[in-house]
């Protein structure tokens, strides 16, 4: 019997050098001899009956030591096998820090995007509310509204798509000063954007969609000088701490004066270039008093209110900043045109 004993330990000691791999491994082994029913040193117990009964006692006591033992053995073993497949594992996932990384590409906005952003920022900066415009209008807010009424001559000034007698595609932005004083009465200080409007005209700085940013400011005692104030600090922040504004004389039917805004030529300071025509200055929106007659339209006393507006096309603007010298380059989709222009 002592033999049988023997062996088995031996058995163990054998199975346990030679082809234990895995934990897995390590657990059928042990099933072999330690399995409650099918296991080696299970069966010795069963045999019990078979020995005679002086011998027993010892027997009994013997196989004990034996399992107690094995089972010592398989904890150890289930140890090192469980260290050996963490090693495994971390060798498997290991990472060379020194390789050069992956590039990870990133996307960024469109440069129309950028600019429209970059404004609202200015002039939420100083208070302006942004409300948004529409892509369709009637035929009053877009322009009988606006002191443009029908067989007006400025309307020749706007090449308009009719969606019908009545309906157009918006051809500026201007109609959202209709609908935000018709809902809400002065104190107003609004920016309307991100504002797609339409245009029948296509050359190299003109597309028959752009963007515009309208500004409207109706309160008590609004000048011109509100107006330029604001422009200046629109203008420094957008194109440096240097640039300054200029106004023109000119005509828009809804604001009475009218100004055309230049703002002084960032890429020479104003002593003349290419950019700015030698003029040193280079122009940039159109604003002015509102008229009378559009606060009247709507129902806001012009004898106690008045009002400044203006209204800023993105893409010029981000043609200026970014020197871009051909406005279909800003819809042509063309990566390698709108990765290099990113201020965010
Ligand atoms: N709506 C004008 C245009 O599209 C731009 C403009 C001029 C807007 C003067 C204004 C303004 O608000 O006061 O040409």
């Amino acid at each position: 019997m002592n033999d049988r004993l023997a062996s088995i330990r031996q058995e163990i000691l054998d199975g346990i050098e030679a082809h234990v791999e895995s934990r897995a491994a390590a657990f059928e082994l042990r099933k072999q001899f330690l399995d409650s029913k099918t296991g080696k040193i299970g069966q010795l117990l069963k045999e019990m009956k078979s020995i005679a009964p002086e011998e027993r006692a010892g027997f009994g006591k013997s196989v004990n030591e034996l399992k107690e033992w094995a089972q010592q053995r398989f904890m150890e073993l289930d140890e090192k096998m469980k260290a050996k497949e963490l090693q495994r594992r971390y060798e498997s996932e290991k990472i060379d820090v020194t390789m050069p990384a992956e590039g990870v590409i990133t996307g960024n906005l469109h440069p129309i995007t950028q600019i429209r952003n970059q404004l609202i920022e200015v002039f939420t900066g100083m208070g302006f509310e942004v409300v948004e415009t529409r892509e369709i209008e009637n035929d009053y807010y877009n322009f009988t509204a606006l002191n443009t009424p029908k067989d007006h001559p400025a309307r020749d000034m706007q090449d308009t798509f009719y969606l019908s007698p009545e309906f157009l595609l918006a051809t500026q932005t201007s109609a959202a000063q209709i609908h935000t004083m018709e809902k809400k009465k002065p104190p107003i200080k609004m920016i309307a954007a991100p504002g797609k409007v339409f245009r029948s005209d296509d050359d190299a700085t003109h597309s028959p969609m752009f963007h515009q940013l309208e500004g409207l400011v109706v309160d008590k005692k609004i000048t011109l000088c509100d107006l330029k104030g604001m422009l200046d600090v629109f203008v420094k922040k957008i194109y440096g701490e240097e640039a300054t504004t200029r106004l023109r004389p000119s005509y828009f039917p809804f604001t009475e004066p009218s100004v055309e805004v230049d703002v002084s030529c960032f890429a020479c300071g104003g002593k003349g270039c290419k950019l700015c025509k030698g003029t040193g200055w280079i122009e940039i929106l159109g604003a002015g008093i509102v008229n009378k007659k559009v606060l009247e339209n709507c129902g806001i006393d012009s004898e106690n209110y008045s009002g400044l507006a203006f209204g800023i096309g993105l893409e010029r603007t981000a043609m200026l900043k970014y020197g871009i010298n051909n406005i279909k380059l800003l819809f042509e989709s063309d990566l390698r045109v709108l990765q290099q222009i990113n201020d965010n």
